[in-house]
């Protein structure tokens, strides 16, 4: 069994983080969303890994990952060299899977079940595709799965206009060898991509085993601010242990489940968790509130903040506000002046978001 790993896309609803960096690397509590997939896929015994990257941020995502040793894996990149859809990158990887049958992972997703349990069902059924689905609120934004009352899969359709259910392809699959014989037949969709639901239809079409499952644990799509920030509330709720290895002044008040690390200085702050904060931060005057994931060299200097994200090197200072549901890009800089400002004076990237609320 090999495992497949996308870490390609462009994220384009991530912007502006993503010009400059990858999706896939945005951290959730503190760590890359496609470690998380790399690790549930170790941790299902798979250690042969190819991770899809593309040429404008595929050799931060391989300086970053490395060749798996951290994750006691092997990974091997595969360059996709244009965005032509997730079918079209089980087909560059063609090379690297060969006969192999593997899982397919999208590395902006998170679910929470582990893959034991679907790999059992995918070797007993002796399935060609094992597919997991989730039923959503808005499934007009997924692949779609028609399903029988007997739990057979009938039909996928890619983003449908009309949805026949509410049950949502999830970014992870299973697929036997013969998903690439699936692929060599079929054209590109309407948004110019060979589509892997495409590929599962004609599986389903030429009478082949395509096995569903609906998932019990939550999943997680992190292409967008508002989900990736839940992701960061769930996964702050679900994994997060007091570890505490930075300074902490006699000022300071530390409530909940906190993890600070080592060489970062807080002083006369209360922080309220789940939250977690890097390396080399520096904090003062600060209230840092539940569900908030601070990065490495963070500087916060009286700042009031919760359910929030803050990436690498931003800064924060002097404003008096609280500042909510927020992510703050890598080395972003916000102040404010003292008193109410008499105007506000702004530098931001294009797609930058700033709301200035009552
Ligand atoms: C892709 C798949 C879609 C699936 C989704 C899950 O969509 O095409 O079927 O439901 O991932 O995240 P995309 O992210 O390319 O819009």
């Amino acid at each position: 069994m090999k495992a497949l790993v996308l870490s390609g896309g462009k994220g384009t609803r991530l912007r502006p983080l993503t010009h400059t960096g990858a999706k896939q690397l945005v951290p959730v509590a503190n760590k890359p969303i496609l470690w998380y997939g790399i690790e549930s896929i170790v941790a299902a015994g798979i250690t042969d890994i190819g991770i899809i990257i593309n040429p404008e941020t595929g050799a931060e995502i391989q300086a970053k990952t490395g060749n798996g040793e951290r994750f006691g894996a092997n990974l091997t990149y595969i360059l996709q060299a244009e965005p032509a859809g997730l079918a079209h990158a089980v087909k560059v990887a063609q090379p690297f899977l060969q006969d192999s049958p593997f899982v397919m992972y999208l590395g902006d997703n998170l679910i929470q079940d582990g893959l034991e349990s679907f790999l059992q069902q995918f070797h007993d059924n002796g399935s060609d595709a094992l597919i997991m689905l989730k039923s959503v609120a808005n499934p007009t934004a997924f692949g779609v799965a028609k399903v029988s009352a007997e739990g057979q899969v009938m039909e996928l359709i890619e983003k449908p206009q009309i949805p026949p259910s509410n049950l949502a392809l999830v970014g992870v699959y299973v697929f036997a060898a013969t998903i690439h014989e699936a692929i060599a037949q079929i054209l590109p969709s309407a948004r110019g991509e060979l589509e892997i639901t495409d590929a599962i239809q004609t599986l389903i079409e030429a009478g082949k085993r395509v096995d569903a499952r609906q998932l019990s644990g939550w999943w997680l799509d992190t292409g967008k601010k508002d989900d990736l920030l839940e992701a960061n509330r769930i996964i702050l709720d679900d994994c997060s242990a007091t570890a505490i290895k930075g300074d902490i002044d006699d000022q300071s008040q530390i409530l909940g489940r906190v993890s600070i690390g080592t060489g970062s200085r807080i002083l006369n702050c209360t922080i309220r968790g789940p939250v977690v904060i890097g390396q080399d931060c520096h904090l003062e005057n600060c209230f840092i509130g539940p569900y908030s994931s601070i990065a490495d060299r963070v500087k916060l200097v009286e700042a009031d903040l919760e359910h929030s994200v803050v990436l690498a090197d931003a800064q924060v200072v002097g404003v008096h506000q609280r500042i909510v549901d927020s992510l703050i890009g890598q080395r972003v800089h916000i102040r404010e002046a003292p008193r109410r400002p008499k105007a506000l004076r702004f530098m931001l990237g294009d797609d930058s978001q700033v709301e200035l609320t009552p």
